[in-house]
């Protein structure tokens, strides 16, 4: 039978529990529990020595096949390639970029060793779906061992415009990787335009409206598969959380005040700083809101080993405490910043219980948070998502209200009317939302991507 082959460097701790950190992990496990299938990642182990044989863990419909890394295989192609130069590239951070020869070396070489491992697994007419940066080269190595099937890639980050690619040393072998697969998926058309761009500057060859890619003498196919949610499940979850003792114990803090939700992996990309003196603004100049809204920021640790990782924490913990020593009163705490995660259902109630969703990223590929935070609205008494213009979920979700991210004290002054939008605005937003998520969800990304990679 012909079976699903995912495969990524992070994989979801399935059948472990814990919350699977980042939208990949999340968006792949939600469309592989469908169908099932078999995914290959990185075991998130770091080893002395490779074992001979990756591990195999079966779950259900889903057989989870780990790989280990080496230090120096996690500096170098983890840390140093894929987070260290091609995320900030990517996010169009170029001045954090950093580049190092062995890291190049070290990304090429666990992509070659993914690939043998991966060449031990395949039966023929398996569909192999290749997730992120991390694995942009696999094709290449799985077309070198001779693979004959259909190779699909999906990138969950923004692909950047050819001016700031161009930046990214080894700009050119990437993109002839990335025509080496049958289809590549992009989260939006502002991503496929990316790469348009950059094949025509260069001179390397097209790419039509339709999607029909040529360059460096072959043929693939690039459109835009918007990443979604599994909308119904969300909806059942978020309901069923209503009265959990999680969301109990937040409502009895909150005593009677409403809140301001933000969830984000503390990355530079998403716009905590700017988010909080948004913040400030909402206090600083709408004052009927002091001591009657808070503003309480989830934000998880991430990659903390890279350097431009370091200073977000500190700098974040400095402002709050700042706007906190300004405002705070001895019964009230504007901002409450929590450096921890929790589970997919903890953020379901969570988000339920929160009037207004901040998702303010200077850029995001998609940014899941925006839709789970819509999809877990009470209905009949809504919040309402204010959504960063950068965010790839701004296409969709034009019912959101849309601030530019850089202008803070215009977030701050949305977030107030926010606060007083009419229950009847707030409902028809949620319904011309929802109407999205409901038609565009998790399994319709899965079906679409499948029926392009079929159609090749
Ligand atoms: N998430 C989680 N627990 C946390 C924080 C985040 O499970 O404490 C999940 C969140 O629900 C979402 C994903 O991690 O599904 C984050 O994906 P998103 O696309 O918003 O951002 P990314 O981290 O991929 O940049
Ligand atoms: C983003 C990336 C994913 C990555 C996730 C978490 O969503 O697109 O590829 O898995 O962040 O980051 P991490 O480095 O912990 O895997």
């Amino acid at each position: 039978m012909s079976r699903l082959v995912v495969v990524s460097n992070r994989i979801a701790p399935v059948g472990e529990g814990g919350p699977p950190q980042g939208g990949l992990a999340v968006g792949v496990l939600e469309a592989l529990r469908e169908q099932g299938g078999v995914w290959l990642g990185w075991s998130g182990k770091i080893v002395e020595t490779v074992p001979d044989k990756p591990r195999f863990r079966t779950f259900g419909n889903i057989t989870v096949v780990e790989l280990d890394l080496t230090q120096a295989e996690y500096d170098t192609y983890y840390l140093g390639y894929a987070n260290g130069t091609l995320w900030p590239a990517f996010h169009y951070r170029l001045d954090l970029m950093e580049f190092s020869r062995p890291n190049l070396v070290g990304y090429q070489a666990v992509n070659k060793r993914f690939a043998k491992a991966l060449e031990g697994l395949l039966r023929p007419g398996d569909r192999v779906w290749v997730h992120d940066y991390h694995l942009i080269p696999l094709a290449t190595e799985l077309r070198a061992l001779d693979i004959q099937l259909k190779l699909g890639f999906f990138l969950h980050t923004p692909f950047p415009a050819a001016q700031v690619l161009l930046g990214v040393p080894w700009h050119r072998d990437l993109v002839e990787h990335l025509a080496t697969y049958d289809v590549v998926g992009f989260q939006t058309e502002r991503d496929v335009a990316g790469l348009r761009d950059y094949l025509m500057v260069e001179n390397h060859g097209t790419i039509d409206q339709e999607g029909n890619g040529e360059a460096f003498g072959r043929k693939f196919v690039a459109k835009a598969f918007p990443i979604s949610i599994e909308t119904a499940g969300l909806v059942r979850q978020a309901a069923d959380m209503e009265n959990s003792p999680q969301v109990k114990r937040l409502r009895a803090a909150m005593r009677g005040r409403r809140l301001i939700i933000g969830v984000d992996r503390l990355d530079y990309s998403k716009g905590l700083v700017r988010r909080i003196q948004a913040v400030e603004r909402l206090f600083e100049a709408h004052p009927q809101f002091r001591s009657a809204v808070s503003f309480m920021q989830i934000a998880p640790p991430t990659r903390g080993e890279l350097h431009q990782y370091r200073n977000i924490r500190q700098e974040l913990e400095q402002h709050s405490g700042r706007i906190n020593g300004k405002y705070a009163d001895y019964d009230w705490m504007p901002i409450r910043y929590i450096s921890r995660s929790y589970s997919r259902r903890t953020l379901a109630g969570f988000y339920r219980a929160s009037a207004i969703g901040l998702v303010t990223p200077l850029i995001d590929g998609m940014n899941l948070v925006a839709k789970e935070y819509v999809a877990c609205q009470d209905p009949e008494d809504p919040g309402v998502l204010v959504l960063s213009c950068f965010a790839g979920a701004a296409r969709e979700l034009d019912g959101a209200l849309m601030v530019n991210p850089y202008d803070f004290e215009a977030v701050g002054d949305t977030v107030a009317g926010a606060l007083q939008m009419t229950l009847g605005e707030r409902r028809e937003r949620h319904k011309t939302l929802m109407d999205r998520l409901k038609r565009w969800d998790i399994t319709a990304w899965r079906k679409a991507f499948e029926a392009a990679l079929a159609a090749v």
